[in-house]
This record gives C-alpha cells, sequence and structure tokens, in this order.
C-alpha cells in the first residue's frame, strides 16, 4: 500500500456568483476543494492548516477509518475544532472502499464551500469490475448560499427559526447558464467521440436531494457509495446528499453540446427551489453550432416521488464471486429508531402554551441530540465524566401512529439530550428507521453512518410491520451504503456487524435536520485483542479548550 502527503490549508478567498462577489472558505483557493487519489487500501496524511477566521474540523465521509476514529473528524463528536492559526494533520486509512468517496468540513455549515472528491482506484494490479474506461471525470454537486451562511444559521438556531434554503445548484463550482450572471463560467467538459468515461458524481450538496441527467446520453451506474453495484441503465438519477455514484457514460451522441443537469428532488412541501444547475459536454471535432446545448428531456419534476424511489430501488450489491456480500443473518441487537421533525422543549409549559413561539428541532427516538462542549471520543477514552450518558434507547420513548396525517401535537415535542448507544464488539446490529408525518408533513432522511458501511435490507412506505416487514428483506444482494434514505413516511431497514471500535456518529446528511439534533453516536467497544481496540490517540489532538457556543452545529 502507498502512503500519500496532502497539505490543505483553509482561507478566505472571494468568488462572485449571481452578481455578487463574497468571500468564502476555501481548500488551498480551490472550490470545489482538492481530489485526493488514492488506490484501494491506501494511507494518506493529510495536513490541515487554519488559516481562517473560526474553528473547523474535517471529514473523509465514507472511509471507515478503522480502529482509527480520531481522524474521523465530527466536531464534538470525535475531535474538538482546529482553532485559526493551528494544525492538525489527520490519518485516512482506507480499507475495503473502491470507488468514489469525499471529504467534507464537519464544523458549522462550513462544508457549503469546504468539500472535495476522493477517487479510489482498484488495488495495483487489479481492475474494474466493468471495461477499463477512456478516461474520468469527477463531479461534484453543490449548492450555493448567499451571504454568511455560518453565521445565519447560528441566529436562526439561537432564535428557533428557519435555517436559510440554497440559492441556486452548482456544478463543479458553477451555477451554469440558467442562473444570473454566470453563463459566462459555465463548465465545460469536452469528451472525444465514441470513448467511454466513468464519471465520478459527489452529492455534495447541504441539504437537497437531486435529479443528475445528461441530455441524449445514457447513464450506466456501476457503484454507490465506494462499492460496485449491479449495472443500472438509466436516464437520470437520484443522489441523496452525502451519497456518491460511480457512473459510466459513452459518447455516443452526434457531435455538439449537450447539457448536464441537476435539480432538487423534493419532498417537503415547505420549500421548492426551482433552479436548474447546469454544465456543457461539448464533443470535440469539427461541427457548426449556432444553437444552445439540447437540454435533457426526460428529467423528473421536483415533486416526482414515484421517479425517485424507482431509481433507488434498483439499487443491488454487485454480489459475486469477487465481490461477495456479508450481510448478518442473526441480528443479536435490534433497534426502532423514529426520526422526526419536532418542536423543541427547553421548558415545558412554554411549550404547552400554543400560542408560544416553538424552537424547530428534529429528533431520534424523541431525543434531540445536544453537542457536549468535550468531543464523546476524548470523554470516553479518558474515562471523563459528565459529557454524554449511555442510555439512547433502542425504541421511541413516545409510541403514536408515526405516519398518520392527523395527530395530537403533543407527539412533536422533544427532548434535548446527548445520549449515545453502546454496543459490544461484532454484534450483529439490525436497525429500522421510521419516517414519521408530524408539523404538516414529512420529507425524507439520507441517514449517515460514520466508521462503517451498511446493508440496505428493507424499504417500505408507511408504518413499518414488525410480522409482515421482515419477510420482504434482500438478503442476497442488498445495497451497501454509507447513506441512504429514509423514503417519505415510510421506513429503512439497515444491517451491520459492529466491527469497528470507535465513536460513531449516526446522523441525518440534511445539515438543517443535522442541526436540528437527528443526530446519534453509536460507541462500539474494543474487542480483546489489541488488533480489534481502538488505536492510541495522536498526541497533536486539538485541545477542547472553550465553550460550545463559540462554535454551534
Ligand atoms: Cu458526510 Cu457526518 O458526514
Ligand atoms: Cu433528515
Amino acid at each position: 500500500a502507498d502512503v500519500h502527503y496532502y497539505d490543505f490549508t483553509l482561507k478566505e478567498m472571494n468568488v462572485t456568483k449571481l452578481c455578487v462577489t463574497e468571500s468564502i472558505l476555501t481548500v488551498n483557493d480551490l472550490f470545489p476543494g482538492p481530489v485526493i487519489r488514492v488506490h484501494k487500501g491506501d494511507i494518506l496524511y493529510v495536513n490541515v492548516t487554519n488559516k481562517g477566521d473560526y474553528g473547523i474540523t474535517i471529514h473523509w465521509h465514507g472511509v471507515k477509518q478503522p480502529r482509527n476514529p480520531w481522524s474521523d473528524g465530527p466536531v464534538f463528536i470525535t475531535q474538538c475544532p482546529i482553532l485559526p492559526g493551528s494544525y492538525f494533520t489527520y490519518e485516512v486509512i482506507f480499507s475495503e472502499e473502491e470507488g468514489t468517496l469525499w471529504w467534507h468540513a464537519h464544523s458549522d455549515w462550513t462544508r457549503a464551500t469546504v468539500h472535495g472528491a476522493i477517487v479510489i482506484l482498484p488495488k495495483e494490479g487489479t481492475t474494474f469490475p466493468f471495461p477499463k474506461p477512456d478516461a474520468e471525470e469527477v463531479i461534484v454537486l453543490g449548492s450555493w448560499y448567499k451571504g454568511n451562511l455560518n453565521a445565519e444559521v447560528n441566529d436562526a438556531m439561537a432564535n428557533g427559526s428557519d435555517i436559510p434554503h440554497s440559492r441556486g445548484w452548482l456544478i463543479n463550482g458553477e451555477l451554469g447558464d440558467f442562473a444570473n450572471c454566470s453563463s459566462e463560467t459555465t463548465y465545460r467538459w469536452s469528451v472525444n467521440y465514441g470513448k467511454t468515461y466513468l464519471l465520478r458524481i459527489v452529492n455534495a450538496v447541504n441539504d437537497d436531494q437531486l435529479f443528475f441527467a445528461i441530455a441524449n446520453h445514457n447513464l450506466t451506474i456501476v457503484g454507490l457509495d465506494a462499492a460496485y453495484i449491479k449495472p443500472i441503465a438509466t436516464s437520470y438519477v437520484m443522489i441523496s446528499p452525502g451519497q456518491t455514484m460511480d457512473v459510466l457514460l459513452t459518447a455516443n451522441r452526434p457531435l455538439g453540446q449537450y447539457y448536464m443537469v441537476s435539480t432538487q428532488f423534493l419532498t417537503e412541501s415547505a420549500y421548492m427551489n426551482m433552479d436548474i444547475g447546469s454544465a456543457i459536454i461539448e464533443y470535440t471535432g469539427d461541427y457548426n453550432f449556432s444553437s444552445s446545448p439540447i437540454f435533457p428531456d426526460r428529467l423528473p419534476e421536483a415533486k416526482d416521488v414515484e421517479a425517485a424511489m424507482r431509481f433507488t430501488g434498483l439499487i443491488r450489491s454487485l454480489a459475486d464471486e469477487d465481490y461477495p456480500i456479508s450481510v448478518p443473518l442473526n441480528v443479536t441487537m435490534k433497534m426502532f429508531i423514529v426520526v422526526s421533525m419536532n418542536y423543541l422543549c427547553r421548558n415545558r409549559t412554554y411549550c404547552d402554551d400554543p400560542t408560544a413561539h416553538k424552537i424547530i428541532a428534529s429528533s431520534m427516538n424523541n431525543i434531540s441530540w445536544a453537542n457536549p462542549t468535550v468531543d464523546v471520543l476524548e470523554a470516553y477514552y479518558g474515562n471523563i465524566s459528565g459529557y454524554y450518558t449511555t442510555d439512547f434507547p433502542d425504541r421511541p420513548l413516545v409510541m403514536y401512529n408515526f405516519t398518520a396525517k392527523d395527530k395530537d401535537d403533543d407527539v412533536a415535542i422533544t427532548d434535548e439530550a446527548t445520549k449515545v448507544k453502546v454496543l459490544n464488539y461484532n454484534e450483529s446490529v439490525e436497525i429500522v428507521f421510521q419516517g414519521t408525518d408530524v408539523i404538516g408533513g414529512s420529507g425524507v432522511h439520507p441517514m449517515h453512518m460514520h466508521g462503517y458501511s451498511f446493508y440496505v435490507v428493507g424499504m417500505g412506505q408507511g408504518n413499518f410491520n414488525n410480522e409482515t416487514d421482515p419477510l420482504t428483506y434482500n438478503l442476497i444482494d442488498p445495497p451497501k451504503a454509507n447513506t441512504f434514505i429514509v423514503p417519505k413516511s415510510g421506513w429503512l431497514a439497515i444491517r451491520f456487524v459492529a466491527d469497528n471500535p470507535g465513536v460513531w456518529f449516526w446522523h441525518c446528511h440534511f445539515d438543517r435536520h443535522l442541526s436540528w439534533g437527528m443526530d446519534t453516536v453509536f460507541i462500539v467497544k474494543n474487542g480483546e485483542t489489541e488488533e480489534t481496540s481502538i488505536r492510541p490517540p495522536p498526541s497533536d489532538m486539538p485541545a477542547c479548550i472553550f465553550s460550545k457556543h463559540d462554535i454551534s452545529i
């Protein structure tokens, strides 16, 4: 295995979008940030120097980091922030991942501008489970916000109001031809007729599911979250924030220019962003083009839940001799976790008054996660009490008809706490995530687990039925992912073996829901040997020297 060294310097940079020049935090003056390239099994050291104005952390999304939670990154979960003027070196250990992943800031909402792709090639001497593509292209889908996003989110959190929504969709850092003042800088990718390309697509958007399509070209999806899947031929994809996809595209259409577009897939009724993010694929060669590039004609509508679920339902693990799967069949630990939007009650009488201004929150099993001031990993490893408790419930505290339309408003009220779930080493875990319909409708939740990939064994509409739904589980070729959606008013069943000791964050990958508390932490205990235990910490972990009010999430 090779060892790679990267330097990331974070500092503010001016960019002009939507006719306005604003300062954003970037890595090495690049937006999106640098692409990391490794082979499966390599080790990477990234020295992060913070020359920005506030504390930050970086997370290596989807990298399992065996026994090494110290470099995982989520703020106040596995580390305290890297303060302005200081640095920290992450050690990123690649094990079974192969395909595309990404890295992003994991403090405040900084990941809106601090993110980049990770390309993990097959081990030297091995190849892809499909014909070798002629070339590759990284496509990072992002979202653009106006103003100082972190400051606005922190204000909104402090007074319990709604969080700002994005003002447009980016493809490789550019809004494209359909946004104001943007057509000069539209991202262009040139292709050669007859060649096959491997697109490495990252949904780095903070808060939205996306549809993505390329005019007149079929897409063949071959990988999800750095695991290969059975090829899916499709005209569009639905991709959740946090997810990554490997897609084959053959340039076999008449020479010309074609739009690549990203649009919102939306299930919450509250807000709709009809913007179109676009880039242009241009064939090389001699041809006349006088008209504008061709636009995709088979892009689903924003609210086409059916199109989104149809696509999602097609995803299957490769599950063959060369890429076997290991979905646990005998579950030793079952959890049922209700993921919901809520109102937070810091003082119950205040919430009981129907005219009172309620604080927006979200929760898992009626507990809205509150970050501690010393990260959970440091408190756990150092046996420091007082920062979290280990009583995260295996079942919801309040039972009700989760997806019924008319519910008592009381079920929306939740408590705030720092409760973690402790798992024994090698436990076979099943979690059913149940969505709800409280507070005027529900949306989907792209649930993300750190330190692991999980098998998606089941998914369905309505309330989970403990008798009949398990009979529908796919234990043959379920998709393996690190992020997967709980359908609107539905449920998602996942399984994994707890074989990576550490402190691992579990959260919704919508930053809105993450900030509002749809998070918890799994502590996976050590096994009996050193090889099955958390490694000792590096000597230079950032110190937890200040209150969480200096940085909030
Ligand atoms: Cu992509 Cu907790 O992160
Ligand atoms: Cu969510």
